[in-house]
């Protein structure tokens, strides 16, 4: 599987997931790109009013900041984005089991959205990142899915974010988002 990097969040991270990583981005403001900052989501959790504040609005994504096997975490409205760029693999895993027995039946291609050409690019996948059963922070790159895992409870969810095994009721959300060019995403 492939690798991600430099994640400060192991706040719900199981035993098996030591070692994993992904990059947290905090927006600077309404409709702000991406900066190079990166900061904890403990911390950030901690920052008040003023962090909620900044973190409101919509944020705007470039897309080339995120390497293939990479995650990127940004702040949106007080929740956790998980920008995925998925692997051929990952999308391949995705697609094939558009068919399967589904708790919460969606086809891979329903939780993308066109880019300005019409066109889906399954590469990014684009998710709220908490847990449809009681808000955790679920974990890239594991469970049995080899999708997203969230230890607080045993759910699974596979490459495409949809719950597979566990407690959760639903798929992780995909939020309100539209691309403004080929490489970048404006969400919210
Ligand atoms: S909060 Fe994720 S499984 Fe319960």
């Amino acid at each position: 599987m492939s690798n991600t990097v430099n994640t400060e969040n192991h706040a719900h991270e199981g035993p098996q997931d030591e070692g994993k990583r992904d990059f947290i981005f905090i927006a600077t403001g309404a409709a702000a790109a991406v900066g190079a900052a990166s900061l904890a989501w403990p911390l950030v959790n901690q920052m008040g009013p003023a962090a909620d504040t900044l973190a409101a609005g919509s944020i705007e994504i470039d897309l080339g900041k995120v390497e293939e096997g990479q995650q990127l975490k940004m702040l949106w409205r007080g929740k956790p984005v998980f920008v995925r760029h998925r692997t051929p693999e990952e999308i391949a895993k995705a697609e094939a089991e558009d068919a399967a027995d589904l708790k919460d039946p969606a086809t891979d291609n329903s939780r993308l959205v066109p880019m300005p050409d019409g066109k889906l690019n399954p590469k990014y996948l684009v998710m709220v990142g908490v847990c449809t059963h009681f808000g955790c922070v679920p974990v890239g790159e594991a469970g049995e899915f080899d999708g997203w895992y969230c230890p607080c409870h045993g759910s699974h969810y596979d490459t495409s974010g949809r719950i597979r095994k566990g407690p959760a009721p639903t798929n992780l959300e995909v939020p309100p988002y539209t691309y403004v060019n080929d490489t970048t995403i404006k969400v919210g």
